[in-house]
């Protein structure tokens, strides 16, 4: 477990401290303690760390900030169960699909900018970089239906693009393909290659959770800034990063790897738990594949972002919060437009590179309204959730895979409660998480009142 640092409290809030700090055993340095709580919040963030790395067997960092300038990092559990290394705040996590928190936005920036529009056809973005490569253009690949996805659907998940990551229970079979070539790097080109070369629906028609679009949107956006003829792996990721945050100091640990192990990229090893048939026996509560030696690429701008819980925190409040500093305002709302085609299975679900996660929140919409990204990439899950009516923003991240991928939003419930409390200045609530699909769970939070419980204030 480790401490935070808490640069840029203000200054009114310093000086209370220190008259504090005569009187009072603080714990960290980064708040005063919420009128009749009974601990800190640090303390309260790293008693749940604690106890859900020891529930779940992992590590588990969690970075919260409040909206006003504070914020808080913590960390609990094992980082290597070779070495016993306990986590750190400040560890990196292999984060997976959070990495379309940053893909998603790159484009909206260009649309913000007039450069592209949410409507316009999507093959002619890539097409140039795929003749370029050798590779056969996307109506030559997906047949002519493959002209009429837009820039709209590849974002939306709506584009019938053939999805090449599925999960556990479609057979996962890109999982084998990698860990059978463990320190293969798989671009962008060699999974274009290796799809399906036909479309799963009409686009527009469905909603389909797809990272295949995004890995594509890569393209799009390398072609774009590189021209047709540029190399794939030229693009700069972090070139969607705002000078204003890293001129905040913000966002300085953040990578996105594009060839060699994860080990290169943090000390976190990765467990891949997700038993049969995935795997072929139910290992043991601290067996698993430690996968922390295979390639970080991992679908490229689909899932290859590694950085501490603190950047992550810093990026989610910067994407969907009030200051707007990545995407317009007006980009913000298209994000959090979830409206899906009639009758493809999904509702409320899914924006434009955001996932409504509401329901993670323990309160109803509007109150517990939320936005943010899931993490799920081998040996690794992680969530990352802006809530507007506080303005604050939760992430958790895990050095765990396993199949219920629920122990991200386990402690976002948690977390998200306990801050809930102290920002009210009441007791910290007892949380419980029940997981009711495949992407989702409901959090329910007791309010403790003195001695007694009293009974489901935030449903
Ligand atoms: C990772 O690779 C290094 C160097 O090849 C090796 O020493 C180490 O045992 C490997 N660790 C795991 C967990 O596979
Ligand atoms: C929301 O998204 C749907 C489907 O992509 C689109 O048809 C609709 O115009 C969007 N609504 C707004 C207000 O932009
Ligand atoms: C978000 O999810 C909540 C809970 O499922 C739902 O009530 C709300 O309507 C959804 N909002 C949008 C914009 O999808
Ligand atoms: C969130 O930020 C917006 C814009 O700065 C502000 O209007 C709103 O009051 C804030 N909400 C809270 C709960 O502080």
């Amino acid at each position: 477990m480790s401490l935070v640092s808490c640069p840029h409290m203000p200054l009114s809030t310093v000086l209370l401290q220190l008259l504090f700090l005569l009187s009072l055993p603080l714990d960290g340095c980064t708040e005063l303690p919420a009128t009749g709580s009974w601990q800190t919040l640090h303390t309260q963030l790293r008693q749940i760390a604690a106890e859900k790395a020891e529930k779940y067997k992992c590590s588990i960092a969690v970075g919260i900030r409040d909206g006003r300038g504070l914020r808080w990092e913590v960390a609990a559990g094992t980082a290597d169960f070779q070495l016993s290394r306990p986590a750190a705040a400040d560890d990196p996590f292999v984060l997976g699909s959070i990495t379309k928190l940053f893909t998603g936005p790159a484009a909206l920036q260009l649309v913000d900018r007039g450069v592209w529009s949410l409507d316009q056809a999507f093959a002619p973005l890539i097409d140039g970089m795929l003749n370029n490569a050798g590779r056969p253009k996307m109506a030559a690949k997906f047949g002519e239906a493959a002209e009429r996805i837009t820039l709209r659907h590849v974002l939306h998940m709506t584009s019938g693009l053939p999805d090449y990551d599925t999960s556990w229970n479609k057979g996962d079979p890109w999982r084998f393909t990698q860990y059978k070539q463990a320190q293969h790097n798989f671009g962008p080109l060699e999974i274009f290659d290796r799809l399906d070369d036909k479309l799963q629906f009409e686009p527009g028609s469905m909603q389909s959770y797809c990272s295949t679009g995004y890995v594509l949107l890569g393209l799009a956006l390398a072609q774009q800034l590189l021209g047709p003829e540029g190399a794939w792996d030229a693009y700069d990721q972090t070139s969607v990063i705002p000078a204003a945050l890293r001129e905040r100091g913000e966002m300085v640990a953040t990578r996105f790897p594009i060839r060699g192990p994860c080990a290169n990229f943090t000390p976190e090893h990765g467990y891949d738990r997700m038993g049969p048939p995935v795997r072929p026996a139910e290992p043991g509560p601290r067996d698993a594949v430690d996968v922390w030696n295979m390639s970080c690429l991992g679908g490229w701008t689909a899932g290859n972002v590694v950085a501490p819980v603190r950047d992550i925190a810093a990026w989610t409040e910067a994407l969907f919060g009030p200051e707007a500093l990545v995407v317009s305002p007006a980009m913000q709302e298209v994000m959090r437009n979830t409206t899906a085609p009639i009758g493809s299975g999904s509702k409320d679900f899914y924006g434009i590179a955001a996932f409504n996660l509401t329901l993670a929140s323990g309160l109803p919409w509007p109150q517990g309204e939320a936005w943010g990204h899931l993490g799920s990439t081998y040996g690794y899950q992680s969530i990352s959730a802006f809530f507007p009516a506080t303005n604050a923003t939760v992430v958790v991240a895990s050095n765990l895979e396993i199949r219920e991928q629920d122990q991200p939003s386990d402690v976002l419930c948690s977390a998200y409660g306990s801050l809930l409390s102290h920002l009210a200045g009441k007791p910290f609530p007892v949380c419980t998480f029940q997981k009711t699909g495949y992407f989702f769970g409901q959090c329910e939070c007791t309010e403790m009142v003195a001695d007694s419980e009293v009974d489901v204030l935030l449903i």
